[in-house]
């Protein structure tokens, strides 16, 4: 059985995740949950965009067999007092902007895992810092579930789908194609040879500040474990991730850095 975490709003990205899980397990479960666990208090979690039936529409049109919808009540009912902490990788970028934001996704992932016990889950890159963080938990804690992670999923401007991207207005769609131009850059700069991270840095963030409509909250190029460090040394899992908001949404994207 493979399972595909979701907070609803489907779209394309999430029906990725669903035909690749289909190619793999005999029976797919979907989890349509809005975890008021990995929100922060100023956060979006009272207008997260929900419509469970077109979610049961998209997911069944790409291969779900079972949609588990559990109230939050259920998932956290009186008297719950855990939660999962995971070190190290959910400390930098949006674990720094967003206190509390990991545990919450560890938490709730551990709970779904652990309802379901998939042979395998299935998570998007789009979420890179998400997916290295339940990686570490199933690795720490002996989840027998392996994971399995999703290229991201673009519109042709090359904007990543999200179901944040409902917030914005057409305009602002168009203005923040400036994350995914701005990984492209620093994409590019690295694929020439450049492993200084200040100047990979600099690049991106000339093309990220070029609109005055994006305010960008930070632009990294890490290796494997998500830390900065003044030079990249060649490594596969070499990642640029940006986080900005456009239109007071905040939005993130990252892209891999290859060797030209
Ligand atoms: P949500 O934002 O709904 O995303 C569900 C899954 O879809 C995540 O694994 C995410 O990385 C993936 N995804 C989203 N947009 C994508 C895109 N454009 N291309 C490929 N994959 C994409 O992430 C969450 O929900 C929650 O934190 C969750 C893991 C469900 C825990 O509550």
């Amino acid at each position: 059985m493979g399972l595909v975490p979701t907070m609803g709003y489907l779209h394309e990205g999430h029906a990725a995740l669903i035909r690749r899980a289909r190619q793999s397990s005999d029976r797919v479960v979907v989890s349509v949950f809005v975890n008021p666990m990995q929100f922060g208090r100023n956060e979006d979690l009272g207008r997260y965009p929900r419509d469970l039936e077109r979610d049961l529409r998209v997911a069944g049109e790409a291969g779900a067999d079972v949609i588990f919808h559990p109230e939050p009540g259920t998932m956290y009912p009186p008297g719950f007092a855990s939660a999962v902490q995971v070190s190290g990788v959910s400390e930098p970028l949006d674990g720094a902007a967003r206190p509390g934001h990991f545990a919450g996704v560890a938490t709730v992932v551990l709970k779904l895992l652990n309802l379901a016990q998939p042979a395998q889950a299935f998570f998007g890159e789009k979420d890179w810092q998400q997916l290295a963080v339940v990686r570490r938990m199933v690795t720490d804690l002996n989840v027998p579930t392996e994971i399995v992670g999703v290229p991201t999923v673009r519109a042709d401007s090359g904007l990543a789908l999200s179901s944040r991207n409902s917030y914005l207005s057409a305009e602002q769609q168009a203005q923040a194609v400036a994350l995914s131009a701005a990984l492209r850059a620093v994409q590019r700069v690295y694929a020439a040879g450049e492993r200084d991270v200040a100047a990979l840095k600099r690049a991106g963030l000339d093309t990220l500040t070029r609109d005055p409509a994006v305010q960008p909250e930070y632009l990294s190029v890490v290796g494997p474990d998500l830390r900065e460090t003044a030079t990249l040394t060649p490594d596969p899992l070499n990642r640029v991730l940006v986080a900005a908001r456009v239109g007071g949404v905040r939005l993130i994207d990252n892209m891999p850095l290859l060797p030209g």
